[in-house]
């Protein structure tokens, strides 16, 4: 008897394959890094090969970990890094160049190009997001011009795109014998391609980019028990498990913390941060530089949508203490360094790596730390890391609540860096608002084994996953308001001593 609902997280770090249980609870997981190429400054790509290779170890390793098989296995659910371009060879599989990912800025001047002519409002109008380097459509611009014999592949139907769901996706089910090459309305909306009213791929955007339409998935629902086939390829899933969820990161973890309500929000601290609020049925059109994006679709119930603001880099200054500066030697190390000061003497850093998204999309801008003084060392230096990942989702919040009206009273968090206690309290501290962070911390697994289930009816409703929600922890400002006013002006001053600083073709 199969009890088990599977979630593969293809994230921008690691894939994870984790198991969970009728309540909702971790079964069993296992978790592979796997390689950032990084050719040249602002590059970002990884091995498509790679990525698959692991999903399928991590696959087994967790299967084997909890013990079980794949009849134990009802359903699996697909989730992953959003916008990473794939362009593939559907007659062997091989792909025609690395995936370029989300955080890769070489479309700089692609992007620019669109706001000078004009196409810049139309992608705003029509996709709900201002043309940036993050977004799909001109990375997959950039393979069509750039790698030899693509674009005359595309137009016989032997180049195909996917983001790394339909990548994992299209080998889960049988790879050139008959893989399904779908996508779904939450990626889908995240390419500058998709209208997000007839939630389709429109011609006139198609157009701004020379894409040709073959090239593009066909676009399901988030949750649904047949569109997306059963895996038939996989070495560890050889029993036709269906696949029945996909959804990217952020909207699984917008499931997986329960945001089902209009109002509700969630803020995830991983690789970079992204604040989800769902809108309901009502598409909102941001006017403070948040993006306008589908939160989900379940089965044929009316599309749902979100207010997002996404901060491309936050856990990743992090990991570039460790690896690159070289100050620490585990992340969990940042807590311990930052905790022997008291604040940030004075002070800051913007790791404004990839430009500076939401709110303020400025591709312009490069990372700085300033106000430095002879007193400054590398414990103010993880200190004023930690701030930074805080204060930039202060300024996200602050957006949302111009938007939408909507308050908070509590912020839900989860992700990597919500491990980090100090970041946390620091996090309250910068709002003004308790943080809370749930028992399942790992949200976007949660998110798509929830899709897959509630398709094939292994949970009933939106109401039984409220049910499974608790809290862990939370945290409770302790600043006064002139602290928080006096450390934001402080940030702010900082943030405008980033801009302008690339000179973008
Ligand atoms: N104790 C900690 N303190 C600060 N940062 C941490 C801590 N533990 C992990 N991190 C950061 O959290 C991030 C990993 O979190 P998580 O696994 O949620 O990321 P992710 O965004 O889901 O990864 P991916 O993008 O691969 O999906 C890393 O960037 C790491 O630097
Ligand atoms: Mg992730």
């Amino acid at each position: 008897m199969a009890d088990f609902i599977g979630a593969v997280d293809q994230g921008t770090t690691s894939t994870r394959f984790m198991i969970f249980d009728h309540g909702g609870n971790e079964v069993a997981r296992h978790q592979l890094e796997h390689a950032q190429i990084l050719p040249r400054s602002g590059w970002v790509e990884h091995d498509p090969v790679e990525i698959w290779e692991r999903t399928n170890s991590v696959i087994q390793n967790a299967l084997r970990h909890g013990g079980l098989s794949a009849t134990d296995l009802v359903a699996i659910g697909i989730t992953n890094q959003r916008e990473t371009t794939v362009v593939w060879d559907p007659r062997d599989g091989r792909p025609y160049y690395n995936a370029i990912v989300w955080q890769d800025t070489r479309t700089d001047a692609i992007a620019s190009a669109l706001e000078r002519s004009g196409q810049g409002d139309v992608i705003r109008r029509k996709a709900g997001l201002p043309p940036a380097t993050y977004f799909s459509a001109g990375k997959i611009q950039w393979i069509l011009e750039n790698v030899d014999g693509v674009r005359e592949a595309a137009e016989r139907g032997h180049a195909l795109f996917g983001n790394t769901d339909a990548w994992v996706l299209w080998n889960l089910t049988g790879g050139p014998d008959g893989g399904i090459h779908a996508t779904d309305v939450t990626n889908a909306s995240r390419t500058m391609l998709m209208d997000l009213e007839t939630l389709d791929w429109d011609d006139e955007l198609l157009g701004f980019f020379g894409i040709p339409r073959a090239m593009l998935p066909a676009i399901k629902s988030s949750s649904d028990a047949g569109a997306y086939g059963v895996t038939r390829t996989s070495r560890p899933l050889r029993g036709a498990v269906p696949i029945a969820g996909v959804l990217g990161d952020q909207q699984a973890a917008t499931v997986g913390q329960v945001c089902f309500s209009p109002g509700e929000a969630k803020n995830t601290y991983g690789t970079g941060n992204f604040l989800v609020l769902n809108t309901g049925t009502e598409l909102v059109r941001s006017r403070h530089g948040l993006l306008t994006t589908v939160a989900y679709r379940f089965g044929d119930a009316p599309v749902v949508y979100a207010l997002e603001g996404s901060i491309a880099v936050t856990g990743s200054a992090v990991q570039w203490l460790r690896d690159q500066m070289k100050i620490i030697k585990t992340a969990a190390e940042s807590e311990d360094l930052a905790r022997t000061v008291d604040d940030n003497g004075g002070m800051y850093f913007v790791p404004a790596f990839s430009g500076l998204f939401a709110p303020y999309w400025r591709s312009d801008a490069r990372g700085a730390i300033v106000g430095l003084a002879r007193y400054n060392d590398n414990a103010h230096l993880a200190r004023a890391t930690l701030e930074a990942i805080c204060y930039q989702s202060r300024d996200v919040v602050e957006a949302m609540e111009r938007d939408s009206g909507v308050h908070l009273d509590v912020l839900k968090v989860d992700g990597g860096v919500t491990a980090n206690d100090l970041c946390m309290q620091i996090q309250a501290d910068i709002l003004g608002v308790p943080v809370s962070r749930p028992v399942v911390a790992e949200t976007t697994a949660l998110g798509a084994a929830y899709a897959a289930g509630l398709a094939i009816g292994f949970w009933q409703d939106t109401d039984e996953l409220r049910t499974h929600w608790k809290e862990s922890r939370r945290w409770k400002p302790l600043w006064s308001d002139d602290q928080r006013a006096e450390g934001y002006a402080g940030w702010q001053r900082a943030v405008e001593r980033t801009l302008d600083w690339v000179r973008v073709p």
